[in-house]
């Protein structure tokens, strides 16, 4: 019976291909007359022991997070080859439309070898971002993270790998600078190294993590275990692995394997100052306990630096024009608004920053929806202080629901995504 029911597909599918000739017809026909065949004639199936795998499903996923990182790319792919040879193992940069065609490198690699990928991203910015979706993007049990740069010592993986398929329990691997086989090498300047040491007691201290090298960019963690904090990472930001042992709220199963830090052969490091900010932002917004975000604490600390403008210039204003005290004050509150623009745009908006046309479109809009948010500050200050004669009180009122108000519409306006 299945025997005719199998012909009757055949042929309807045969009536077809004609015209249908496409790959899913012709792997259903494939199939029914293996069907067919095993139902009439008794054969063995074959040796699945020796029959080559169907396909190329990695244990191991390396995510790299690149930008203009060009001539990287093949460099650290050959690294990978050497030193992970005999695992099943992928890699996929994450590059975020970089100038110097890394992506292009990549693809031209990945033509050339089955387990080279890219994750091209348009009109994004940040390495915290880039390396969650990389993550997100494999379906290995363990990813790790690694920059383009050759900084991190590739032959360390098998055994941060190793560690994993000996304990089922482990949830994250550090490749840390900081523990015995471990230093920053020649890696960072003396300045950079005072940084990243104050950096790393602070977050030791304000996020209570107990690794000794939070601020690495050189992990590998447990798919699952990454699942369980991934609604509650920052996108925005450098230090991934801080907020992710933060938001583990200490319940990992950890381990640290030491490296050098190398120094970089080819391009430049994005490390800069916004940076550190954004690196702060994220110590506030977990002491908060996620209650606000970085992009938020960044839009209000822009907004203070914004008072300290508009009061610099007022006094400013009033030496040249003493008695006009209107004209003043106008010209500090655009000075203030323009110079909130422009840090918003190069801090709160690093990565999807206006430029050229769609800058001035955007202080336009910015300046519009400023104007509302002062009519909101004056209304709420204004019915405020009638119930509660307090005028710092009132007027903090009027300027936190102004500056809220800023936020949330410039978000939406102008810079929407
Ligand atoms: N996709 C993407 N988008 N990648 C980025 C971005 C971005 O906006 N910014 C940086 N990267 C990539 C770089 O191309 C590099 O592969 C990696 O992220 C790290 O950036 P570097 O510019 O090389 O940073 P670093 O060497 O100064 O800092 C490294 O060491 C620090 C410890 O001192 C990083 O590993 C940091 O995470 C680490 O904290
Ligand atoms: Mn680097």
């Amino acid at each position: 019976m299945r025997a005719f029911l199998l012909l009757g597909g055949i042929f309807a599918n045969k009536g077809q291909s004609g015209k249908s000739r496409n790959g899913q017809n012709f792997l259903a026909i494939q199939q029914d007359i293996g069907d067919l065949v095993r139902i009439i004639l008794p054969v063995t199936e074959p040796d699945v022991t020796t029959a080559p795998k169907p396909n190329h499903i990695p244990d191991l996923t390396i995510v790299v997070p690149c930008f203009n990182e060009r001539e990287n790319v093949r460099p650290l792919v050959d690294l990978l080859d050497k030193a992970l040879a005999g695992l099943a193992w992928e890699v996929v940069f994450v590059d975020d439309d970089s100038p110097d065609g890394t992506a292009k490198e990549v693809r031209a690699v990945g033509r050339e070898r089955f387990n080279v990928r890219v994750v091209h991203r348009i009109g994004r910015r940040g390495l915290a971002g880039a390396c969650i979706e990389g993550i997100l993007s494999s379906v290995a049990p363990v990813v790790a993270v690694m920059d383009a740069d050759l900084q991190h010592d590739e032959t360390k993986l098998a055994d941060m790998f190793a560690l994993f398929a000996a304990d089922p329990a482990l949830d994250l691997v550090i490749g840390s600078r900081n523990v015995e086989d471990g230093s920053v090498g020649t890696g960072l300047s003396a300045f950079r190294k005072w940084g990243s040491d104050l950096a790393t007691s602070m977050a030791r201290r304000a996020l209570k993590i107990t690794a000794t090298d939070p601020m690495s960019g050189f992990f590998m963690v447990r798919r699952e275990s990454f699942n369980t904090v991934v609604l509650s990472l920052q996108q925005q930001g450098f230090k991934i692995l801080a907020d992710m042992l933060s938001a583990s709220k200490g319940s990992w199963k950890m381990r640290e394997v030491g490296y050098t830090f190398r120094e970089r052969q080819h391009g430049e490091s994005k490390m800069d100052s916004a940076v550190t900010v954004e690196f702060l932002s994220l110590l506030a917004v977990r002491m908060t306990g996620g209650l606000v975000s970085i992009r938020f604490i960044l839009f209000m600390l822009v907004g203070l630096s914004g008072l300290v403008v508009h009061l610099g210039v007022l006094r400013g204003m009033l030496g040249l024009v003493p008695d006009q005290f209107a004209l003043a004050q106008t010209v500090a509150v655009i000075v203030a608004m323009t110079s909130n623009f422009v840090a918003n745009n190069m801090l709160t908006y690093k990565d999807r920053a206006l430029k050229g046309r769609a800058f001035f479109r955007g202080l336009l809009s910015f300046y519009g929806v400023c104007s509302v948010g002062a009519v909101a500050n004056i209304g709420v200050a204004t019915a405020v202080f009638a119930v509660l004669p307090y005028w710092a009180f009132a007027g903090f009122c009027g300027a936190f629901i102004g500056a809220l108000w800023n936020f949330v519409a410039s978000a939406l306006v102008t810079w929407k995504s």
